[in-house]
């Protein structure tokens, strides 16, 4: 089946067939994360539809929205490789009308944790993504357990405002040395690199504890505070997964270690899931 690249909303409405559809929205720069999330939605759907979209309304002021890796080409190639029946690629005035007044908010789960660091940012990413479903009508979404308190939000959009989707989590896809796959990974110089994996090290180290799991977390974290380049923790929680609050002492049951950090001028994410 041929890969349609559709880079309007009437070119997408042209490419739809008869059958199920599963969407994998993303930014491009398509890595080995975003294919096993296109694996993902082959089991759930006849055809996978693919948005590439770099999202103005999710990047704060002095974020690195200008220099968000963008590589259309190879994104393509990866599309092709993976069977994916529809690539969605709208530029922003195709999604975005000059006098748009209208957006959706996520509430105080959008303001804790890494909405404390960026405000705004997962209301832009919840717009987008309602906008991306309105526009695919897909019946299952995918989404990467990579950005956590992100698939947290989209269920919870999904379960407030009565969106017809079936949202699907994909688990976060690493290099052998246990660093998270990004987009934003191209940006890390070797010696940022070496800082980078601490996260996931430091993650590693609170799992393998879960009764103390922060404490374990952080005493990683404060190494690599010490490393050349140094990395800038921005926060560490053991966050509630379903309100993404810190849990409170003495907490039992599932719950969200997070953590994220500057390393040079790349600021990177990382969580694991535990069982307390
Ligand atoms: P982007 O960062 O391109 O990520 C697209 C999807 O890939 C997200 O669901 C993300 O969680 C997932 N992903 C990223 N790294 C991954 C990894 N190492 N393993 C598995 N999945 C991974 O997230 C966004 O784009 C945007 O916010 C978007 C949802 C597209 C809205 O603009």
């Amino acid at each position: 089946m041929d890969l349609t690249v559709a880079g309007n909303r009437a070119e997408l409405a042209g490419a739809r067939r008869p059958g199920s559809y599963a969407l994998v929205p993303t930014m491009g720069a398509l890595h080995d994360g975003h294919r096993s999330l296109i694996r993902l939605a082959h089991e759930q759907a006849d055809h996978v539809i693919v948005s590439i979209f770099v999202n103005p309304l999710q990047f704060g002021p002095g974020e690195d929205f200008g220099r968000y890796p963008r590589t259309f080409e190879h994104d393509l190639e990866v599309c092709g490789e993976e069977g994916v029946s529809v690539v969605f690629a709208p530029a922003v005035e195709d999604m975005y009308l000059p006098d748009r007044q209208v957006s959706v908010s996520a509430g105080a789960m959008g303001t804790v944790a890494e909405g404390a660091f960026r405000p705004g940012h997962f209301d832009g990413v919840l717009t987008v993504v309602l906008k991306l479903f309105n526009l695919t009508r897909p019946d299952v979404a995918v989404f990467g357990q990579k950005d956590a308190q992100q698939l947290a939000l989209i269920r919870r959009m999904v379960a407030d405002l009565d969106v017809p989707v079936t949202i699907v989590a994909g688990q976060t896809v690493r290099e052998p040395d246990g660093l998270a796959l990004s987009s934003r990974n191209r940006y890390l110089s070797p010696d940022d690199r070496a800082t980078a994996l601490y996260l996931s090290k430091a993650l590693r180290a609170g799992a393998a504890s879960p009764h103390r799991a922060k404490e374990a977390a952080k005493a990683v974290l404060e190494e690599a505070a010490r490393l050349k380049p140094p990395l800038l923790l921005d926060y560490l929680t053991l966050a509630d997964p379903a309100t993404f609050d810190e849990v409170p002492a003495g907490h039992r049951g599932e719950a969200i270690l997070a953590v994220a950090a500057k390393v040079g001028t790349t600021r990177l994410i990382d969580n694991v899931v535990l069982t307390v």
